[in-house]
């Protein structure tokens, strides 16, 4: 019964692996060795915590609901503090999918779907299961400006009021460096006097709905417990440590790996392309320097030199590549240009970080419903003054503000720790790297040749 007095099988088999258990008489304590790395795909990653050894016991680690959900449950740090699907299936099958994450609320596609046998929960955490997604309730405010015509739900959950979307886990690490909490920022709020508040508080607030959200607590937890978390959660710092072809990747003066980034400068605005830079500093389209002394290695017959010199190639192009934005929501409407000439950076601007240092949710049009999938529901919404009418996916920050033009507009991650965590995008729309940068390559016509490609993709899963 292991399973019920720990987080979970996955967690569980790779904790007792991979850290120390240092005991005292009668009572255990489990922690991991900061630094310890996991494997993944490409390589490896580790968590580099500023307090030394990571604790696996405190608040973040027990059961303060209902449900025996705990923040681990969802927030692995096997998988770089959220869940992949690899993972999620060995928990099914080594539980027969009564594991803690496999939860009827929002666990399943819907919380009316048959879970009473094996063969039913298989069906029931299908979203779960395939694609690491958790069904998340929204209900938009009465003033939106729109109505929801229709809701096509493949599961049962199609009610036009509350409505039902599905999201990747988003990893509860790096949070020093985050500016916008949850996928649609519906956790990151602003202080009396308009300005955006410390993240230190949009956690705080973050950890209790959590707790009464997905661990269906019936109180909330007390500010101990609250504070005991977020401290928690502020200490660590994830990123690849060592790729399977290029090596250890802070080695010749490199510097990927979690331990310098625990040390990267982060503040909100820093490197806005928009002027929101508090500093007043211009904005900078080197938005990586990670492996700039990888660049130009002479590879000819050295494997190793010529992983390190593709992934430096893939870092340039991430710097360095101009093309034409347009018809992206937050972005060419809000600034009153239909096309503007950037890159990668223009949207992931947080030096070695590539989250987007001010919260700007964006509409590249993941949600659009030209890419639907038919696991994926569909709604219809209507325009209350102009009568238009607009198919999506996913309404993403207009769930929280109500307006029209923030349909489809999700964050744009922190770019660290990739490699661990597919597949990506706020549906787990992309399986793979390759995957996110051929959607890239369509939506805004890169036309990138094939070695392009396979350097981005080398840099991307060496972050
Ligand atoms: C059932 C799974 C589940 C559990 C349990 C869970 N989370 Fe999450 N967490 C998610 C999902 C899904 C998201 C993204 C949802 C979205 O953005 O709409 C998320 C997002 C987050 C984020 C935002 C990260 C970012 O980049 O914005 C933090 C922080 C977080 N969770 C912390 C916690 C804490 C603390 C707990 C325990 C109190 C917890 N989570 C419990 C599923 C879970
Ligand atoms: C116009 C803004 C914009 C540009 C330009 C842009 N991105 Fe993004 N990126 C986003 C947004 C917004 C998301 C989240 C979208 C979603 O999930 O719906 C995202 C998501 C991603 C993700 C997935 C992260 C995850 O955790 O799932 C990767 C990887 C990524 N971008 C890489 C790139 C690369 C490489 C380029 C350049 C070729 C690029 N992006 C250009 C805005 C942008």
């Amino acid at each position: 019964m292991l399973r019920h007095t720990f987080p979970a099988a996955a967690l569980l088999a790779s904790v007792l692996s991979a850290a120390a258990v240092a005991g005292t008489a009668g009572s255990a304590t489990a922690v991991l060795a900061s630094g310890q790395p996991f494997g993944d795909p490409s390589g490896r990653f580790a968590t580099f915590s500023t307090a030394g050894d990571i604790p696996l016991t405190g608040a973040f680690f027990q059961s303060l609901g209902t449900n025996d959900r705990r923040c681990v449950t969802c927030h692995q740090p096997a998988d770089a503090w959220t869940v992949v699907p690899p993972h999620l299936q060995q928990r099914f099958e080594a539980s027969g999918g009564r594991d803690p994450v496999f939860r009827p609320n929002d666990g399943a596609n819907c919380p009316s779907a048959d879970v009473s046998t094996v063969r039913a929960r298989r069906g029931a955490y299908s979203l779960l299961l395939s694609k690491g997604l958790i069904r998340v309730a929204l209900t938009p405010p009465a003033t939106a400006e729109f109505t929801v015509l229709a809701v096509d739900n493949p599961y049962g959950c199609g009610d036009t009021r509350e409505l039902s979307v599905y999201r990747r886990v988003l990893p509860s690490t790096n949070l020093q460096l985050l500016s916008t909490v949850m996928w649609d920022g519906r956790e990151t709020f602003k202080d009396a006097q308009g300005k955006f508040q410390p993240v230190v508080d949009d956690l705080e607030h973050q950890a209790v709905d959590a707790t009464l959200g997905h661990a269906q607590a019936t109180q909330a937890p007390t500010a101990a417990q609250v504070q005991e978390i977020v401290n928690f959660e502020l200490q660590l710092f994830t990123a690849q440590v060592a790729d399977k072809a290029a090596g250890p990747l802070d080695a010749g003066r490199a510097t990927g790996g979690p331990a310098s980034l625990a040390n990267q400068e982060f503040f909100v605005g820093i490197n806005d392309p928009l002027g929101g830079n508090p500093s007043g500093a211009p904005f900078t389209p080197r938005i990586f320097s990670l492996y700039d002394a990888w660049l130009g290695l002479p590879s000819a017959d050295d494997d190793r030199n010529a992983a390190r010199a593709a992934i430096a190639r893939g870092q340039r192009l991430f710097n360095t590549l101009s093309f034409t934005i347009t018809g992206v929501g937050g972005l060419n409407d809000a600034t009153g240009q239909a096309t503007i000439t950037g890159g990668c950076g223009l949207c992931h601007d947080s030096p070695n970080v590539g989250d987007h240092s001010l919260p700007l949710p964006l509409n590249i049009g993941v949600a659009d419903a030209a890419r639907r999938t038919a696991d994926l529901p569909l709604f219809t919404l209507m325009n209350k003054v102009t009568g238009a009418v607009l198919q999506t996916t996913d309404p993403g920050r207009a769930l929280v503000t109500g307006k029209w033009s923030d349909i489809g507009k999700f964050k744009g991650p922190v770019l660290r720790g990739l490699a661990a965590r597919a597949p990506y995008f706020h549906n787990g729309a992309a399986a793979t790297l390759r995957d996110v940068v051929n959607f890239y390559d369509s939506r805004f016509a890169l036309h990138l040749a094939e070695q392009d490609k396979s350097d981005l993709v080398a840099f991307l899963q060496s972050l």
